[in-house]
Order: C-alpha cells, then sequence, then structure tokens
C-alpha cells in the first residue's frame, strides 16, 4: 500500500518515512518545504535503500493534490503538514488557522473524491486542558491556551464530524507528547529553522557551540527538582506508532483519539544531566524565569496506544539523548551544508 506522507520532510514526517518504508509500505511525499529541506528526502533514500516519488506542493492547492492522487494510488494518508511553533501562532494566528484547516479540509475532500478513507493525523497533547490529573487520558478535558493548539482541536473536530458524515472514513488522531532524538544513523534529526522552540534542539545547539547557554525555564514548580517535567519520545518509537496506525485503521471506522507518550517524566535538569551523561559533553545553562504558558508537568497515559494499536515506545531518555547527539555533531548546521 502507498501512504502520501504530507509534510514529509519535516522531523517527524522523515522518520515515518523510513518507518514506513521499513515496514513494506510505498511512500509518497507532498512537502511545500517552508519548514524543512529537500536534503532530508536524499537522506530518508540513503537510510532505506527505497526510493520514492515527492512532490513539492502546498497541500492547500487542491489541483495540484488531485495530481498525486491521480498519479498513485494511495491508501491512507498521514497528515504532517502544518505549522507548529506555539509562540509564533500567537502573532501570526490567522495564517496558523488558514494553513492547518484548510490542508486538512483539502486533504479531506480530495480523498472522497479519489476514494480514500483511512487518515492519520498529527495532533498533539497541546489539546488537552491545563486542570487534567496526570497522566492525561484521552477522555481527558480539552481547552488549549494558543492558537496552535486550537488548530489541532479544531482539526481533530473536524476529522470526527466528516468520519460522522462518511462511515467509511477511519480517522487516528495521534496525541504526541514531546518527540525528541533522532534516528540511529545521524543522517535525519530534527532542523528548527531560526531560534529553536523546543528544548532538545537548543540543547545539542548549546553543546555544539552554537548557542552560549541555555536558559532552565522555572526552577520553582511543584517537581521533584523544581524544573518542568515532560513526556519525552524518541521520535522513532513516534514513527512506529504510525505505522501501527495504519493496521488499526483498515479494521477500524470513525475517528480514535491515541496518545503517543512513554508514560514517564523527565525533568529538563534530568535532561540536560542524561545528555551530558549520555554524550561526555558539557551543557552551559542558567536558571530563568519561568515561560509564560508552561505548565509544571505533563504526563502520557500509554494504556489506550497498547490496547488498540499493540504499541509501546521502547527507547529510553539515554537512547534519546545519544540519538540527538549524533545527528547535531554529525550535522552541526542541520541539513544546510
Ligand atoms: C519542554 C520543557 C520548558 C526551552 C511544545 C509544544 C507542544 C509540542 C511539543 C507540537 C518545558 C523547558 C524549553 C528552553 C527550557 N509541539 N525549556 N528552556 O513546551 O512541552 O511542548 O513542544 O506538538 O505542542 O507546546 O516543549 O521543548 O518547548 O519545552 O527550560 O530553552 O523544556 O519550560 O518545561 P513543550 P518544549
Amino acid at each position: 500500500m502507498n501512504v502520501l506522507v504530507t509534510g514529509g520532510a519535516g522531523f517527524v514526517g522523515t522518520h515515518t518515512a523510513v518507518a514506513l518504508l521499513e515496514g513494506g509500505y510505498g511512500v509518497v511525499v507532498a512537502d511545500n518545504l517552508i519548514n524543512s529541506n529537500v536534503a532530508a528526502l536524499d537522506r530518508v533514500k540513503r537510510i532505506t535503500g527505497r526510493d520514492f516519488p515527492f512532490y513539492r506542493i502546498d497541500v492547500r492547492d487542491q489541483p495540484a493534490l488531485e495530481t498525486v492522487f491521480a498519479e498513485h494510488e494511495i491508501g491512507c494518508v498521514m497528515h504532517f503538514a502544518g505549522l507548529k511553533a506555539v509562540g509564533e501562532s500567537v502573532d501570526i494566528p490567522l495564517d496558523y488557522y488558514e494553513n492547518n484547516l484548510n490542508t486538512t479540509l483539502t486533504l479531506l475532500r480530495v480523498m472522497k473524491k479519489s476514494g480514500v478513507n483511512k487518515f492519520i493525523f498529527s495532533s498533539s497533547a497541546t489539546v488537552y486542558s491545563q486542570d487534567n490529573a496526570m497522566p492525561l487520558t484521552e477522555d481527558g478535558r480539552t481547552g488549549c491556551t494558543n492558537p496552535y493548539g486550537w488548530t489541532k482541536f479544531m482539526c481533530e473536530q473536524i476529522l470526527r464530524d466528516a468520519a460522522c458524515a462518511d462511515k467509511n472514513l477511519s480517522a487516528v488522531l495521534l496525541r504526541y507528547f514531546n518527540p525528541i532524538g533522532a534516528h540511529e544513523s545521524g543522517l535525519i534529526g530534527e532542523d528548527p529553522r531560526g531560534i529553536p522552540n523546543n528544548l532538545m534542539p537548543l540543547i545539542v545547539q548549546t553543546a555544539i557551540g552554537r548557542r552560549g547557554q541555555l536558559s532552565v525555564y522555572g526552577g520553582d514548580y511543584e517537581t521533584p527538582d523544581g524544573s518542568g517535567v515532560r513526556d519525552y519520545i524518541h521520535v522513532m518509537d513516534l514513527a512506529e506508532g504510525h505505522v501501527a496506525a495504519i493496521e488499526y485503521c483498515a479494521g477500524h471506522s470513525g475517528a480514535e483519539a491515541i496518545n503517543l507518550g512513554t508514560g514517564r517524566g523527565t525533568s529538563v535538569l534530568e535532561l540536560i544531566s542524561a545528555f551530558e551523561q549520555a554524550t561526555g559533553v558539557s551543557v552551559p545553562r542558567v536558571m530563568a524565569p519561568r515561560r509564560p504558558g508552561d505548565v509544571a508537568e505533563l504526563l502520557a497515559g500509554t494504556q489506550k496506544a497498547e490496547r488498540l494499536l499493540g504499541w509501546k515506545a521502547k527507547r529510553g531518555i539515554p537512547e534519546m539523548c545519544a540519538d540527538s547527539w549524533r545527528w547535531q555533531s554529525n550535522n552541526p548546521m542541520g541539513y544546510q551544508a
């Protein structure tokens, strides 16, 4: 079966393309490259020894998307393409709503015209409101604090309503916790444009000397060492969760939200120490005030993923740190030569 991977040149998209190709699936990538680099796709080909078609298109361009479906027999769509920076979404909310919603709507329209009815959506733990107990389960209360989170929430609702109207449609809404790490080859990894938002890219860029020091946002949270606790999941575990979701899609209809996390929490200070231990490289850091909007702790409930997908994260924090560092040290400036 061919899987259309939108945003397939991005961080999670490339790693999922590797897992799909190694799982015997065909891959077709559509990406407009506004936040990714086509070189990443050559690396995916190097890792897997497999070739695949790439369309440099904006998924909102319906005629261009229809061409993709006309030229390939697509069995499932994995939708990663979208804007994903929480802070940026507060500054340019209209771009976030227009992009993240219209890509999803256009895909669903073309899928319906083409008779394709399996949709795997890149959702986020950001859809959960901040008044839930930990670990977060899929029936937890939702409610967002930023436009990015609301776009994910609204896309989930679009998919629920579409699956209600069309009993053939099967949608899996994968709620990511904190994806970090890189493929063990060191050939692909996270390559954010400009100043990274997320912790691990900042750790590795500080470690390699691209940044002077790391600011630890908050040391006074109600956590064991006072710094923020998150559920970090290896990006290859996340990718394998997507492959497992295809098989679930094949046997079910409707829309199903499923967490992809480990169920284990790691604080900022613990992650920095684990990174230094795994790599032997020090990370200069300074304690700083809390970042507005951050919560003390986010942990995934993992039972539903185990039950429905037969999937569980396998890789631990040391491997996430070592793999992140291998990518960064092999590619100090990311994919830009
Ligand atoms: C992790 C921890 C920070 C930077 C975000 C999105 C979420 C998802 C994952 C897309 C927090 C601390 C960070 C720094 C720090 N993305 N930190 N110094 O905020 O948990 O989640 O990315 O789906 O939607 O909200 O991830 O990596 O930004 O922060 O101390 O320079 O690291 O306070 O405790 P976050 P993050």
